[in-house]
C-alpha cells in the first residue's frame, strides 16, 4: 500500500480538516466495534484469502482496460481509455465495497446487512453480498429513486432484500440515509450498516477506500501493460466518491492528473445541481465533516442530477481534502453532457454507460480535443441497463446528437 493510504486519515479519521465521526451516544459503542474489527481484519491473512477468493470466482475481477478508438477518434485529440467496471458483477463497482462489508459483518457476527441507496447499485450489490453471505437485508431508497430506478429495485427484490420506501423531504438520496440510521439505531446489535460510498463517521470513509482500491492498482498495472506508460489524465464521477477514490488511489504517488467530475445538473442555481465542491462549504452531514451545500437556514440544500447515484448534497472528506491540497482537480458535467455521453457511448462503443458514469464519459469528450497526443483514463463505474427505461422514455433516443 502506497506512503499516502498507510498515512492518510489519521488516527481519528480525518483527512486534513475532514472526516472524524460525530456520532449520537447510542452509536458510539457500534462504530468502535467496527473500527476495531476493520483494524482486525485488514491484517488477517484469512480474510485477504477470502475477499481474492470472492472476487476473482464470484464477482469476475479483474475487470479489463478498454481502448475507446471510436470514441477518440470522434473527439479527437487525446486516446480516451476506460477501467470497465460495468463488468464487475451486478454491473458497477459497488460490489467492491459490499462483499467485503458482508465477510466483515459476518467476521462481526451481525446476521443483517443493511444501507441507503441512490441509483439502486448500492443497494442491488448489498442484497447480493447479504445472499451469498446468508443474510437478511434492508435497503432505504428515495421514492423518487425508486420510480426512476425500477429494474434495481425489482432486483433488489428479487434478491431477497426489503426495500424501504423513504417519502420525506426530498425522497431522495440524502433522505435515504438519515431514514437508514433511524433503523439502524435500533438494531445496530445485530445489523451492520454497510455504508454505500466513502460517506459516513469514521471508519467508513477510509475502508470503503481501501475496499475499492483494488480498482486503481489493477488499472495501473493494465495500463501500464497495454501501452508502456501511465496515462495522463485520470477521471471519475464523484457522488459520494467511492469509485473515483479507488481509481484516483492507484495513482495518488504518481505524477498523474486527477480529476473528479461533480453532477452540474441543470444549472449553478442552489438546486438545480449536486456539484458540493464546486459550490460547497465547510460544514457537517451524516456524522462527518467535509464540503457541504447549504440551504439559508444552514441545511443540507434539495439537489438535483439526472443520475440518481450522484444525488447528494455533501461529499467524502477525503475529495473535499484532496481539493484543498489541490491534488485532484475538482470539474463538473451538466446533465445535457452526461446524455450525450450515454448516447455515443452506446452508440459509436457499444457499451451503454450508467448516467453516473456517463459524466465521466463527458468530461473525458470535452476534455479530449483539448490534449492531442495526451491519454485520459476514466472510471466506467457501472452499466446503463438501470437507466434505459428512464433515459427513453423522458429524453428518447438520442437521435440527431
Ligand atoms: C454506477 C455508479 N457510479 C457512481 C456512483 C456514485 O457513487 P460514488 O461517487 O460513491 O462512486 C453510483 C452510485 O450509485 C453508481 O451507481
Amino acid at each position: 500500500m502506497s506512503a499516502y493510504l498507510k498515512s492518510t486519515p489519521d488516527a481519528n479519521g480525518y483527512f486534513g480538516d475532514y472526516g472524524g465521526a460525530m456520532l449520537p451516544p447510542p452509536l458510539e459503542p457500534h462504530f468502535k466495534e467496527i473500527r476495531e474489527a476493520y483494524q482486525t481484519i485488514s491484517k488477517s491473512a484469512d480474510f485477504i484469502r477470502e475477499l481474492r477468493y470472492i472476487r476473482r470466482h464470484f464477482q469476475g475481477r479483474p475487470t479489463p482496460v478498454s481502448h475507446f478508438r471510436n470514441l477518440s477518434e470522434i473527439c479527437g485529440g487525446a486516446q480516451i481509455y476506460a477501467k470497465r467496471e460495468d463488468l464487475n458483477h451486478t454491473g458497477a463497482h459497488k460490489l467492491n465495497h459490499c462483499m467485503a462489508e458482508g465477510l466483515l459483518a459476518k467476521f462481526m457476527g451481525k446476521t443483517k446487512l443493511m444501507a441507503e441507496t441512490g441509483a439502486g447499485q448500492h443497494g442491488v450489490a448489498l442484497a447480493t453480498a447479504a445472499a451469498y453471505f446468508g443474510m437478511e437485508c434492508e435497503i432505504h431508497m428515495g421514492e423518487i429513486d425508486i420510480a426512476k430506478e425500477a429494474p434495481n429495485v425489482t432486483r433488489m427484490k428479487l434478491l431477497g432484500a426489503q426495500v424501504v420506501p423513504v417519502s420525506f423531504g426530498g425522497r431522495s438520496l440524502k433522505e435515504a440515509v438519515d431514514s437508514c440510521f433511524g433503523s439502524y439505531l435500533e438494531q445496530a446489535d445485530t445489523a451492520l450498516f454497510a455504508i454505500g460510498s466513502v460517506v459516513g463517521p469514521h471508519p467508513f470513509p477510509m475502508m470503503v477506500r481501501n475496499f475499492q482500491h483494488v480498482v486503481g492498482v489493477e488499472a495501473r498495472e493494465q495500463f501500464m501493460e497495454m501501452t508502456g506508460e501511465l496515462p495522463d489524465m485520470v477521471a471519475a464521477c464523484v457522488g459520494g466518491g467511492s469509485n473515483a477514490m479507488g481509481l484516483f488511489s492507484g495513482f495518488i504517488d504518481d505524477d498523474v492528473a486527477l480529476y473528479g467530475v461533480e453532477p452540474h445538473g441543470t444549472s449553478s442555481n442552489l438546486g438545480d445541481h449536486a456539484a458540493t465542491i464546486t459550490y460547497g462549504h465547510d460544514g457537517d452531514i451524516h456524522g462527518f465533516r467535509t464540503l457541504v451545500l447549504t440551504d439559508e437556514a444552514g441545511e443540507p440544500a434539495p439537489v438535483h442530477t439526472v443520475a440518481s447515484g450522484l444525488d447528494y448534497p455533501g461529499v467524502g472528506p477525503e475529495h473535499a481534502h484532496l481539493h484543498k491540497t489541490g491534488r485532484v482537480t475538482y470539474t463538473s458535467a451538466d446533465d445535457k453532457e452526461a446524455l450525450k455521453a450515454f448516447y455515443a457511448l452506446s452508440r459509436h462503443e457499444g457499451i451503454i454507460p450508467a448516467l453516473e458514469s456517463a459524466h465521466a464519459v463527458g468530461f473525458a469528450m470535452r476534455e479530449a480535443a483539448n490534449h492531442p497526443g495526451k491519454s485520459i483514463l476514466i472510471n466506467l463505474s457501472g452499466r446503463g441497463d438501470k437507466d434505459i427505461d428512464y433515459v427513453v422514455d423522458t429524453f428518447g433516443l438520442g437521435e440527431g446528437l
